[in-house]
């Protein structure tokens, strides 16, 4: 069976005074229908561009190639008749800043209800009711009085849930979800993601997940895509990735993370700075930085290719399988 959203070779170049710069190279990418993938990378590797490419909604100046496919409709040649369906009624947008998607000026109620009413020719009464419905799934108490506040009147947690919730509404078989909690603070995040979780699970929504979080990507997706200068460097079910990475790159980014049960004078930090894709030379992206590499990752870029159950753009990843492993992990075909 087809993937619900497939990126194929998907080539991203921005105009930037006058220059060709890319930001995204090859990328390649299935999320299944009900499937909920991340994409994790540090800040500048391309996790927003590939949301945008799939919304079409790039910079000016734009030049795509590759295939997007959504359910086998080419998404590049949509007409803007066909974009504005896909966008309205087959995916939803989550962003990391809630207060950017609603508009200040209408109340709660009425954003959520004038959506469902101009896109999905819902009467206003059974709009209003099931906007009620689903903000009490939210998980917002009190959900009458709140559709008749504006949203300045509610904290960033409450605003995400109503984005949540508009998201849901519309009944889209996929959210694309750009930090969604990031903008939060720690204990509403979890509570936020909580309700993101339940609520994608049960309306059964694909999900494509961007975080720079890979413990939090971990919690919440089937597989996870680790992006690095504008490609997908490694892409693993959770699980695989955290005791086995196949990706230098992979082994770094886990590395890095805080640990509160490690009491440490300072964290591990991936060495050098990361590049845009733009700066990518002819070989591997990640070489200058890679504790691991030899000539011939500075002279050939390497491919993504099928790796276990999962893939790898590295040249030297069965070589590297035991340093790449977590310490302690038995050889284990995952
Ligand atoms: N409007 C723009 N014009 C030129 N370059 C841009 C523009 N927007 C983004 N870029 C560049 O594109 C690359 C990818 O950016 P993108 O926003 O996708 O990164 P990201 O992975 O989402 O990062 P973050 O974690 O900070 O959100 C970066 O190098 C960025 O500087
Ligand atoms: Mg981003």
């Amino acid at each position: 069976m087809s993937p619900l959203l497939r990126l194929d070779g998907l080539h991203v170049t921005l105009n930037v005074d006058g220059e060709r710069r890319p930001v995204l190279h090859d990328v390649s990418l299935d999320v299944g229908a009900g499937e909920a993938v991340g994409l994790v990378g540090e800040s500048g590797s391309g996790k927003s561009m590939t949301v945008r490419s799939v919304l079409r909604v790039l910079p000016g100046g734009a030049e795509t190639s590759g295939r997007i496919d959504f359910d086998g409709a080419d998404v590049l040649s949509m007409s803007a008749k066909d974009l504005r369906r896909f966008r309205s009624h087959e995916v939803a947008v989550i962003h990391q800043d809630p207060r950017a998607a609603i508009n200040p000026v209408s109340t709660v109620g009425d954003f959520l209800v004038e959506a469902l009413v101009a896109n999905h020719d819902e009467g206003v009464r059974q709009a209003r009711a099931l906007v009620q419905r689903i903000l009490s799934d939210v998980g917002i108490p009190d959900a009458s009085r709140r559709m008749r506040q504006y949203p300045h009147e509610l904290s960033g947690g409450l605003l995400q849930r109503v984005v949540i919730a508009a998201a849901i509404a519309v009944r889209p078989r996929m959210i694309l979800a750009d930090e969604p909690t990031t903008a939060l603070d720690v204990t509403t995040q979890s509570e936020v993601m909580g309700i993101l979780d339940e609520m994608r699970r049960e309306h059964g929504l694909a999900m494509l997940f961007i975080t720079h979080d890979l413990e939090l990507a971990g919690a919440v997706c089937d597989r996870i895509a680790v992006m690095y200068a504008g490609s997908i460097v490694e892409e693993s079910r959770p699980q695989a990735l955290e005791d086995r990475p196949r990706h230098p790159y992979s082994r770094l980014l886990l590395d890095s993370r805080p640990r509160i049960d490690r009491v440490a004078d300072r964290l591990e930090v991936i060495p050098g700075r990361p590049i845009s894709a733009f700066e990518v030379g002819s070989g591997c992206a990640l070489a200058p930085r890679c504790p691991y590499a030899e000539p011939q990752c500075t002279a050939t870029a390497p491919a993504l290719r099928p790796i276990g159950s999962g893939q790898v753009r590295c040249h030297r990843s069965e070589e590297l399988e035991s340093v790449l492993r977590r310490s302690g992990t038995e050889v284990r075909d995952v």
